[in-house]
Formats: structure tokens, C-alpha cells, sequence
């Protein structure tokens, strides 16, 4: 059954392959992903390492000046994706949008080369690919904390990478629509609109692109003019864990001055992360930064928290939230907690599980030695592929497959849990 599951995960991944980078899925998502690369190349890694470092140097090679890595890199038109290049307007050689998404390259990368098997040339890639990594983090630090507070936040849903999720729904309704251009979405033309965002949602989606776009993409700027500033507790532990293992291979590398910047930002962000915990929710949340309040939702990023170093009792305590969750879902971890009017089974980021969410979930509890909380989400997570084949995501309650088919990091993780079980 392993061997049968793992052939098929490649096959996907290999029919997602366009030679120096994958997509996500051919039709929905036709161009490379941020964080979709960074969590394919572990996948890939175990059968191809050659290939792995290639996907995550690809999209390094569309970096901006500033720093920045871009969400997506559209290296070759496709009419079949809505927002594309011409929407976003950010004058890159190769064109791309002009925001981000998890900061997970610095995990990704301690991955590849603490497994590989030609060491001398990981070594030659890890080197090359460090300062690139390192500029990322210091942008984020620079251009998203402006006030230095140790946590970054993100100017639009589309950056968390958790595109519709309820922590969103206020936070947005401050977003106008009035000025958005007229535009057809592409995405329901491939997945069932009942999966996939709502139009009011869409509309502010673009209406932030349109300010951005007005803004020259001036990131020096677009923080304080976006009416959506939102810190993540889930995207600032991606980017304190990536920090964390930067530092520990610019230690391994001689790189001090990279390692000790990045290990200044670890402490405050650790500390920092403490203002987003909930005594009531039992969670962290995420605070709404342009009122000040912490966001009443209880979704999948307070619970993400766990892959950065927090403290054991916030480990213990979320740990016990994931027993609770599975008494209210079959297949864990649903992106929304089951018993909050809000939650969509099927709709995206409203209730569904996701694969890779569950990955570093149970990484960050592993790290703690919390291996039974984490034993349960990896053997939910493969009866949801045994059951429902490699979708986008699953409805936690059904196991139902929703969203996109084929899907590339989805089968990137099997082959990484089925690895890590065969241990
Ligand atoms: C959706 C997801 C995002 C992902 C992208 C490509 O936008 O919300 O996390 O990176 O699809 O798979």
C-alpha cells in the first residue's frame, strides 16, 4: 500500500513538473507557488535532490531587489488564471505578483541538506542559497514590523497563504470595493464555486492589488496604507522556525554575522508571539493591527503556532485543543474549530484540513516530544489520501476530497509522511 502511494505521489508531482519548477495543479494554479515550492522540494528531495534544490533556486531567481520573494512567479502566460500579470503590474522582468507567502525556504532547505546523500554539493547550494533566505527574513522585519514589535504582519489574506479563512472576515469588511475594475474569475471555472471564495471576497482582493499597484509597490509604503494589516500567529512561527533553522546552518557554515541576526530576531519574536495567546480560546490568535484587538477566531494559525519554539505549556495546552477538535471531526486538523457557526466543511480555508498544515503541526508537537498528538494527525492525514485520493484539501468532517485534484504539495507530503513512518 506504501509503495502503491508513494508511485502515485510522484506520478502527480511529475505531471506538475515543468522541468525547473512545479505548479501547484495544471488548470486552477498554473504558474510556481512560494510555499507550495518550499514544501514540494522535501517531497521531491527523497527521490530527487538534484530536482529539489532546483525548485527552491528557481524562485529565488525571481527575488526582488528589495528583498522580497514573490507569492507567485508567472514564468509563462496562461489566459486561465485570474489575477494575472497585466492585474498586478509590478514591472519584474519576469512578471510576478507582488506580495508573499509563509516564509518556509529556511525549514525547507535545513531539510535538504541535513538528508543529503551528496553532501559536498548540497553544501554548494545551501551557500548560495543562504544570504538569499536571510534578505527575505530582513525585509519582512524592515517592511512588515515598521514599529518593531517582533512579529510581521501581512496587507492581504492572499500572503497567509490561508486565502478565505474567518480570521479574515472583519479585518476585510473594512476593505472597500467601490473602484474595482470589472473582472472574471477563473478559479470557479475549474473548482466548484461552493469550494472557493465568495465574489464580495474576491472584489476586496482585487481592490488591495489595485492600491498596491497604485503605490508603485513602494513596500517602504504599502504597510501603513493597507486597511488590512493583520498579524498571524501561525505565518510568524513559519517564519521564527525558518529563522531558527537558518541560523543553525549559517552556525554550521561560518556564516556568524547571518546566524546571529537571525537568532536576535528569534528572541524578541518568541516573546512577541506571547501577546497573541488566548486564556479563553485556549489558542493563540491573530491581532487585528490597525485596531489593536486580537481576532475571535478560532482557526488552524493559533494552533501552527506550535512549529516555532513557543513555550511547553503553549505546546501542552494546543495539543490538548487538537484532542478537543477530534472529538468534533473525523479527519484533523480542520483549518476552523467544527463548533463555530462560521465553519464550511468544504469551503478552502473556513473548516477544511490541509496536508501541509498538518505537516509542520506535527512537526512543531515532535520537536516538543508531543508524538502522540502528532502520530494521530499523520495517520488521519494518509486515511484522507487512502480514502480521497490527492486532493487540494478535505472536508474534516465527510474526508470528502474538495478544491483542485492532483495536487502537487499535497502529494509531496504523503511522500514525506510515508517516509518519516517507515522510520
Ligand atoms: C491557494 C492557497 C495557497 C496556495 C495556492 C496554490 O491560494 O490558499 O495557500 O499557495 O492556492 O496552491
Amino acid at each position: 500500500m506504501a509503495e502503491a502511494l508513494f508511485e502515485r505521489a510522484k506520478e502527480i508531482i511529475g505531471k506538475n513538473d515543468l522541468g525547473t519548477y512545479t505548479v501547484p495543479t495544471h488548470g486552477l494554479y498554473p504558474f510556481q507557488w512560494n510555499w507550495d515550492s518550499c514544501l514540494t522540494a522535501i517531497g521531491l528531495a527523497h527521490y530527487d535532490e538534484e530536482r529539489a534544490w532546483t525548485e527552491i533556486e528557481t524562485l529565488f531567481a525571481h527575488q526582488w531587489d528589495d528583498g522580497m520573494v514573490p507569492h507567485i512567479v508567472f514564468h509563462k502566460e496562461d489566459e486561465g488564471y485570474f489575477p494575472g500579470p497585466d492585474v498586478w503590474a509590478t514591472g519584474q522582468p519576469i512578471p510576478t505578483s507582488g506580495i508573499t507567502q509563509p516564509p518556509v525556504a529556511g525549514f525547507a532547505v535545513r531539510r535538504l541538506y541535513e538528508r543529503a546523500r551528496d553532501p559536498a554539493r548540497a553544501l554548494v547550494r545551501l551557500r548560495a542559497l543562504l544570504p538569499k533566505i536571510h534578505a527575505w527574513h530582513e525585509w519582512f522585519y524592515r517592511c512588515r514590523d515598521p514599529q518593531a514589535t517582533g512579529l510581521v504582519a501581512v496587507i492581504h489574506p492572499w500572503e497567509t497563504g490561508r486565502d478565505n479563512s474567518i480570521d479574515w472576515d472583519e479585518a476585510f469588511d473594512r476593505v472597500p470595493t467601490e473602484g474595482v475594475l470589472p473582472f472574471t474569475r477563473r478559479d470557479t471555472q475549474h473548482a466548484n464555486p461552493d469550494h472557493r471564495p465568495t465574489q464580495a471576497q474576491y472584489e476586496r482582493y482585487i481592490w488591495l492589488i489595485q492600491l498596491f499597484r497604485s503605490l508603485n509597490w513602494d513596500n517602504s509604503q504599502l504597510h501603513d496604507n493597507s486597511p488590512f494589516r493583520v498579524v498571524d500567529p501561525g505565518f510568524n512561527a513559519i517564519l521564527l522556525r525558518s529563522c531558527a533553522d537558518l541560523a543553525a546552518l549559517a552556525e554550521e557554515v561560518g556564516e556568524t554575522e547571518i546566524a546571529s541576526a537571525a537568532r536576535a530576531r528569534i528572541a524578541t519574536g518568541i516573546d512577541a508571539l506571547e501577546t497573541l495567546w488566548s486564556e479563553e480560546f485556549g489558542q493563540y490568535l491573530c491581532l487585528d493591527r490597525v485596531t489593536g484587538d486580537l481576532i475571535e477566531s478560532a482557526s488552524v494559525a493559533g494552533l501552527l503556532a506550535v512549529f516555532a519554539d513557543i513555550p511547553d505549556s503553549r505546546c501542552r495546552a494546543v495539543a490538548g485543543r487538537i484532542a478537543w477538535l477530534k472529538e468534533h471531526a473525523a479527519y484533523l486538523v480542520p483549518s476552523h474549530d467544527p463548533t463555530d457557526p462560521r465553519f464550511d466543511g468544504a469551503r478552502y480555508w473556513r473548516g477544511p484540513s490541509w496536508l501541509i498544515v498538518n505537516y509542520m503541526i506535527a512537526d512543531g508537537l515532535r520537536q516538543k516530544g508531543l508524538d502522540r498528538t502528532a502520530d494521530k494527525i499523520v495517520q488521519d492525514s494518509i486515511s484522507l489520501i487512502e480514502q480521497s485520493g490527492f486532493a487540494e484539501y478535505y472536508d474534516p468532517i465527510s474526508g470528502a476530497p474538495c478544491g483542485g485534484t492532483s495536487f502537487t504539495w499535497t502529494a509531496a507530503m504523503v511522500i514525506e509522511f510515508l517516509a518519516l513512518e517507515s522510520r
